[in-house]
């Protein structure tokens, strides 16, 4: 299994475990790691407005959403918050701050709504992290394993990040979590650092190998690219009118993540196609989340 993910990634070593969470925290520890083997004591980590990076202490203080954190207070320290897709923005962050060791984001952002960084922002973080010696980690734990019709939505911009947690798709429903690292993080972790009891447990490592086994085999990564853009193209059609007059705000996203931005709240039209899906299912229907009150998330079935 590690061996497949550093060969599809193009990283070089993988420390299991069974959630995106888990693997976030793995994430957030190198990154801190990282900052103490250079002398920084007190190491900052840029994150994402919207982002989500799951539901433990830590995970949900770099998540940036207020909803997400009420009543956990206080979040944990460390975090300089930007928004997305702005390189000025946050070169303006971190400027004379001798502390950041460390930018962390979502490739596509899922819950916050499927943001997606552009690909020239993607291409100046790598550069800026290269330039400053900090980590780039990239969330792939939703927008990874081919749902955007590449492994990881990230080498869309032909870009290679340090660190990569990944989690859901992975064990095809079993659960199975995994940090990917790169040479610059590979050796943060020294023994004693970091564990797990049950990352790396022979029924999620076959789970892995066997999902990672039939995506190739069946040519998911194509299907999803070719279905999504079917789907994007279908909803821009279908549409149209709603996209002219404004009541459709935007459709975005990649592949077979997408998502439609309305200009009202669409809590009880996502209730009723929620009703909907449970009705049909059974059948290859796309699952529809509302998210943030205006925007509905499809993240439909790979197969
Ligand atoms: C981008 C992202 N990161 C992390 C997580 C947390 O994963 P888990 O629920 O497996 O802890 C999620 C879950 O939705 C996610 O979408």
């Amino acid at each position: 299994m590690a061996k497949k993910l550093v060969e599809l990634s193009g990283m070089t070593n993988v420390f299991f475990c069974s959630t995106g969470l888990e693997a976030n925290e793995a994430a957030l520890k190198l990154a801190r790691k990282f900052g103490h083997d250079k002398g920084i004591t007190r190491p900052e980590i840029v994150v994402y407005e919207k982002a989500f990076h799951g539901r433990s202490i830590a995970t949900l203080s770099a998540t940036g959403n207020p909803k997400i954190q009420m009543g956990f207070e206080p979040l944990i320290e460390g975090f300089v918050r930007v928004p997305i897709n702005n390189i000025q923005s946050l070169k303006d962050a971190t400027a004379n701050n001798p502390n950041v060791v460390a930018v962390f984001m979502e490739a596509i952002q899922g819950e916050g709504g499927i943001n997606p960084m552009h690909i020239g922002y993607l291409r100046e973080v790598r550069q800026l992290c290269d330039e400053n010696d900090w980590l780039m980690m990239i969330d792939e734990v939703q927008c990874g394993m081919g749902r955007t019709g590449k492994w990881f939505a990230h080498q869309w911009a032909g870009i290679t990040p340090d660190v990569m947690p990944l989690a859901k798709g992975l064990g095809s429903g079993v659960p199975v979590g995994a940090v990917v690292a790169g040479p610059k993080a590979a050796h943060i972790f020294q023994p004693g650092n970091h564990g797990t009891t049950f990352g790396g447990n022979p029924l999620a490592m076959r789970a892995g190998v066997e999902t990672i086994h039939i995506m190739e085999e069946e040519g998911l990564l194509d299907n999803a690219a070719r279905v999504g853009q079917h789907l994007s193209d279908a909803f821009a059609d279908a549409l149209a009118t709603e996209l002219a007059c404004g009541t459709v705000k935007e459709i975005r996203g990649l592949g077979l993540m997408i998502g439609i931005e309305l200009a009202k709240p669409c809590a009880a039209l996502t209730q009723q196609a929620a009703g909907d899906f449970t009705h049909h299912q059974g059948t290859k229907w796309a699952q529809v989340q509302g998210h943030r009150g205006r925007q509905g998330q499809i993240p439909a079935r790979l197969c």
